[in-house]
């Protein structure tokens, strides 16, 4: 099986056999850290959220040292190996499932976002916990460990843009409107007016403020769950950063799309009258995902005509009508139980990121799998974990130094850690 990078390296030459969604992909990204240096705007690089605009608070990943950037990927994959091998148990390596497979192959977990948080409460015997993912997974890692723990990011650079497109400045802003609007006072039930609502997906200020407001954290495996949680201690929740998210999971849970307003963060009342927020029930931050967003309605249709029978999954970060159009949907893992729960051969259309899909393809191939995007599109922010960043920090740590270390400021760690424990007690 061709691995994602070694595919976009082959599309990436003229008259290669695929296509990707940008030939520099083929490029390591360290070539992009060094551009946006020097362009001075940052961006997310090529991929798919490539049109994505970083904010200029995200950080900035150093150069790579040279001897990483020109090894090739059997002598990365050989030191890599030998550096797990010294530091032994002092170590203990996270690979989300979006991740690269010459990445994922050296991880001890491998698991959606949800799993993770659970897998880093598990080894408090580790000095380091190195999380290949993105910025808010090692934030959420690093809230969630011993405080003597070391989380690192591999590359500063790997942020998640949907997460940054909700900011702790404009969701204290919409709170305060709101609690001008609905008042703090809770009804004959006992339900305060609103509750935040946020998704692991987001900076662990944002997690912090929903600590602070009776709000908590939920990830795509368990958002019924947490709003099941919400609707019993509030008449409505205020979900960021992901519309989509909390649309298809409201609306799989009965409530109708009037009573799901959008908030637009530089709109006053978010761009809605009062009279639509009072009688809303969650209100749905302006953000998304832009790897997601590239599934549709007519590849499913493509699918369809194509392999009668297929049965199509999707992400619940996929638009409404994708969803609406699936057969299922569910999380990273629930994709991956369906796939190894199906008893017959089955062909499975799946809208989620490449990486992922590719893999279960190659791991089930009693099955057919493939993506419902034809282009190969990675997360371009869970790529910039190039295995070269991962033998850096990995063979820092064999030599003492700590690189890349994610360390949440006690103050919000504090507030985020409430939200997070109120997920993880959070029960259907
Ligand atoms: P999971 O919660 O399914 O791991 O997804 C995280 C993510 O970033 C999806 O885009
Ligand atoms: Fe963020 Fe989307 Fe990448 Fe997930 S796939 S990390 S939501 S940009």
């Amino acid at each position: 099986m061709t691995s994602v990078a070694t595919a976009i390296s082959l599309s990436a030459r003229p008259g290669g056999a695929t296509s990707t969604c940008s030939p520099d992909l083929a490029k390591g990204p360290w070539e992009f850290d060094a551009g946006e240096a020097l362009r001075g705007a940052p961006a997310y690089g090529p991929g798919a959220s490539s049109g994505d605009h970083a904010p200029s608070s995200t950080p900035r990943q150093g150069q790579l040292p040279q001897e990483y950037k020109d090894a090739t990927e059997a002598e990365l994959h050989e030191r890599i190996t030998a550096a797990k091998e010294k530091l032994g148990n002092r170590v203990v390596v996270m690979g989300h499932f979006y991740q690269r497979d010459e990445v994922v192959q050296h991880a001890d977990f491998v698991g959606d976002s949800f799993q993770l948080a659970n897998a880093a409460l598990t080894r408090p015997d580790a000095e380091a916990i190195v999380f290949c993912g993105v910025h808010f997974m090692a934030e959420t890692a690093d809230i969630l460990s011993r405080e003597d723990q070391a989380v690192i990011l591999p590359n500063l650079a790997a942020g998640c843009s949907m997460a940054d497109m909700a900011d702790i400045d404009s969701v204290e802003q919409a709170w305060a409107q709101l609690e001008d609007l609905f008042g703090t006072e809770p009804d004959a039930d006992g339900r305060v007016p609103v509750i935040p609502v946020t998704y692991m997906n987001s900076s662990a200020a944002l997690k912090g403020f929903c600590g602070e407001h009776g709000g908590i954290v939920c990830t795509s495996s368990n958002a019924g769950t947490v709003l099941e949680w919400a609707f019993e201690r509030a008449q409505r929740v205020l979900f960021f950063p992901d519309q989509h998210l909390g649309r298809n999971t409201a609306k799989a849970m009965g409530v109708p799309l009037e009573q799901m307003p959008m908030w637009s963060p530089r709109k006053p009342l978010g761009g809605n009258d009062a009279a639509t927020l009072q009688d809303s029930r969650v209100i749905l931050w302006h953000g998304f995902c832009s790897v997601h967003k590239r599934f549709n309605v007519a590849q499913i249709e493509k699918a369809r005509a194509e392999y009668p029978g297929v049965r199509v999954i999707v992400h619940p970060e996929c638009p409404m009508e994708v969803v609406d159009a699936a057969d299922e949907f569910g999380s990273t893992d629930y994709i991956r139980k369906a796939i190894a729960a199906a008893t017959e051969p089955t062909v499975f259309a799946i809208g989620t990121e490449v990486n992922l899909v590719n893999r279960l393809g190659a791991q089930y191939p009693q099955h057919t799998v493939f993506c419902l995007d034809p282009v190969i599109c990675p997360c371009s922010t869970m790529y910039r974990i190039h295995p070269g960043y991962l033998a850096w920090v990995l063979e820092g740590l064999v030599e003492g130094e700590v690189r890349n270390r994610i360390e949440v400021p006690p103050a919000v760690a504090t507030t985020a850690r409430v939200a997070l424990e109120r997920m993880l007690a959070a029960r259907p």
